[in-house]
């Protein structure tokens, strides 16, 4: 048999999904699993949107412009409209959710061998598209005690080389739920300008904010030309599946450079997007997305109650998106959710996602895990229970369960 290119064969799995198959065989066992690994909200999705995509009077489900259809831009642009944020209709690309928007940002900025700065702990699937696509990340790392806010500049700057072609950031972000501060927010802008860097601003929880005010990059002039936003309705209309994002900017070279990675790929779901078309024209929908919000509020304040009563769990209360990065009493996280889906006795388990793959650099995140607080408050309540109880019961096994 010939083999894979190793590009494939040594691309990272995704430490949210690589153990899904242990959470599978609990299942089989007759065990309910409490899923806090993944990002995937138990909100129902608007009947709003749903409406739009049932209602669609369609001949042939045809493919859409490579950009998006007309209905799917203009909705984008009512939306960022409201957020204060005028853009013109060829500044932005429908893309397969905020994922494919990443991709094509990694594609438009880099070419093999170049590096990006990214804040650490981040979002995995960085790693899994900028290994793809040749591209190195190079870690700014963040610590829970700073709430992962960035470190100064100069410990930025010395990051910087001649290889390096952007920074990409969450904002707010996922796994720490750090929202950046207007002076962050400047200090990076001054760095994207004083090298000449791309600014990628990963905005998919822009409205998920408690504490502090989001500011888009697209919102800073003098960014015009290096500013690049990534964008999806996955998590603010519980619509994961529908797959659909946008890519963002006010430079004509990388919006071109963007349409020629979209027509490579033909269109983005066309169905999906004429759901978020009637979505944005429904008079209720800012209501719809502002409820979640205040549903995802509740549920932080249930989390952190819960989890201040567990013994030796650390966490800085995050300030937006639902996510909060876990420092756990054991030295090897991994073998501690692995145990929570194959040995903890009982009924029910929980299932966490283990922290190292969430940091380039060696070593972080071996004792911490992050949370996704996608489910409704009894269910952490029990869930919190849960690891309480694993926690304690690990500590005495671990060391048996280890050799
Ligand atoms: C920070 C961040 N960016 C991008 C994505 C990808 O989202 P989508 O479902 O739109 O592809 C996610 C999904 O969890 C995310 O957390």
């Amino acid at each position: 048999m010939p083999d894979v290119s190793r590009r494939s064969a040594t691309a990272p799995a995704s430490p949210i999904r690589r153990l899904y198959p242990l959470a599978e065989e609990a299942k089989r066992r007759g065990k309910k699993v409490y899923h806090l690994n993944i990002g995937q909200p138990d909100i129902p999705t608007p009947e709003e949107y749903l409406q739009g995509i049932r209602g669609a009077d369609v001949e042939v489900l045809a493919y859409s412009p490579s950009q998006g259809l007309p209905e799917a831009i203009e909705a984008f642009r009512a939306y960022y409209a409201e957020w204060g944020i005028e853009l013109a209709p060829d500044e932005l690309i429908v893309t397969a959710g905020g994922s494919e928007a990443v991709l094509f940002a990694f594609q438009v900025v880099c070419d093999p061998g170049d590096q990006v700065l990214v804040p650490e702990p981040f979002y995995p699937n960085y790693n899994g598209f900028s290994h793809l696509a040749g591209v190195e990340l190079v870690p700014i790392t963040t610590t829970r005690e700073e709430g992962f806010h960035l470190p100064p500049r100069q410990e930025i700057a010395r990051l910087i080389t001649p290889r390096t072609k952007g920074i990409l950031f969450s904002n707010p972000g996922n796994p720490t739920g750090v929202v950046y501060r207007e002076e962050e927010l400047e200090l990076l802008a001054e760095l994207a300008l004083r090298h000449d860097l791309f600014l990628i601003a990963d905005e998919v929880y822009r409205e998920f904010v408690y504490e502090g005010v989001h500011r888009s990059v697209l919102s800073m002039p003098e960014l015009r030309g290096h500013a690049i936003m990534v964008d999806s309705i996955s998590k603010r209309l519980s619509a994961c599946g529908a797959r659909i994002g946008a890519f963002a900017s006010r430079n004509p070279e990388v919006l071109a450079a963007a349409r020629r990675c979209a027509m490579a790929r033909l269109s983005p779901p066309t169905l999906e997007q004429l759901g978020l078309a009637a979505f944005m024209a429904h008079p209720r929908h800012r209501d719809v997305m502002l409820g979640m919000v205040e549903e995802y509020r509740r549920r932080r304040e249930v989390l952190s109650e819960q989890l201040s009563h567990i013994p030796g769990v650390l966490f800085h209360k995050p300030e937006g998106a639902f996510y909060m990065m876990l420092g756990l009493p054991v030295d090897d996280a991994e073998a501690f959710v692995r145990w929570m889906l194959t040995d903890f006795p009982g009924e029910e388990t929980v299932m966490l996602a283990p922290g190292e793959g969430f940091y380039k650099t060696r070593g972080l995140g071996a004792d911490e895990a992050r949370i996704a607080y996608v489910l409704k408050e009894q269910d952490l309540v029990r869930a919190c229970q849960l690891l309480k109880e694993g926690l304690e019961l690990y500590q005495e096994v671990a060391p048996r369960a280890q050799v």
